[in-house]
């Protein structure tokens, strides 16, 4: 069998974050297109899923109630399998991946949204993730009551999306505050803006990495 040719460059690891209404999703056709359009291998997944094993965690995540401290264990456990089996392997041979939600979910959803203090997270990134990072991570930032909006078109709801409005205030919070944090790797990408506009943005954003 004919050995696939070596990569050129070494693979990128990409993520996309955002309150739920956000508009995440619209904008991951048109980012793995680009991508692709690089020549580079695109492996496209997301969190929690990724895995057989984390897509079973994902439909309990998404549908079964549970305590706090279950739900960041459950997020850790899939991430723990997708990180070890997909994302790094997919990395190593020079793919490029993108991720629909990543770590920083967990930070502004568990800790931000549910109010678990943030060192018990710190613990678990340095367990399962070390200092393995995205390479960039575009967050798709909205004023609740838009994202609130855009929900109530989507599908019926999940065990996140039934939330309140508190809640999702505290989560875009939270994100804002590691995108402060990490100015270099989180860039906030303004979803309210007009679609061409938000796409040309990243477009602009896709050519810096
Ligand atoms: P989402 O990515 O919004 O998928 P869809 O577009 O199909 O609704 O759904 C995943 C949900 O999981 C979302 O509400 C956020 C939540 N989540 C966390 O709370 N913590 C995490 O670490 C991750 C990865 C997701």
């Amino acid at each position: 069998m004919a050995k696939s040719k070596a990569p050129s460059k070494p693979g990128k690891f990409i993520t996309l974050e955002g309150v739920d209404g956000a508009g995440k999703s619209t904008h991951l056709d048109f980012l793995a297109e680009k991508i692709r359009a690089r020549g580079v291998e695109l492996v496209v997944t997301r969190e929690p899923g990724g895995t057989v094993l984390g897509e079973k965690l994902r439909h309990l995540l998404l549908n079964e109630a549970m305590q706090p401290d279950t739900e960041l264990l459950l997020m850790y456990a899939a991430r723990a399998e997708h990180v070890a089996t997909v994302i790094k392997p997919a990395l190593a041979k020079g793919a490029w991946v993108l991720s629909d939600r990543f770590h920083d979910a967990s930070f502004a959803y568990q800790c931000g949204g549910r109010g678990i203090d943030a060192n018990r997270l710190l613990d678990l990134e340095e367990w399962v993730l070390g200092d393995f990072k995205p390479d960039l991570t575009l967050l798709f930032d909205v004023a609740p009551k838009i994202a609130a909006k855009r929900r109530a078109q989507a599908r019926a709801a999940d065990r996140f999306e039934q939330e309140q409005a508190a809640f999702f205030t505290r989560v875009r919070e939270a994100y804002l505050l590691r995108a402060k944090v990490e100015p270099d790797r989180i860039r906030v990408v303004d979803s309210a803006l007009d679609i061409e506009l938000i796409r040309s943005d990243l477009d602009w954003i896709l050519q810096t990495i």
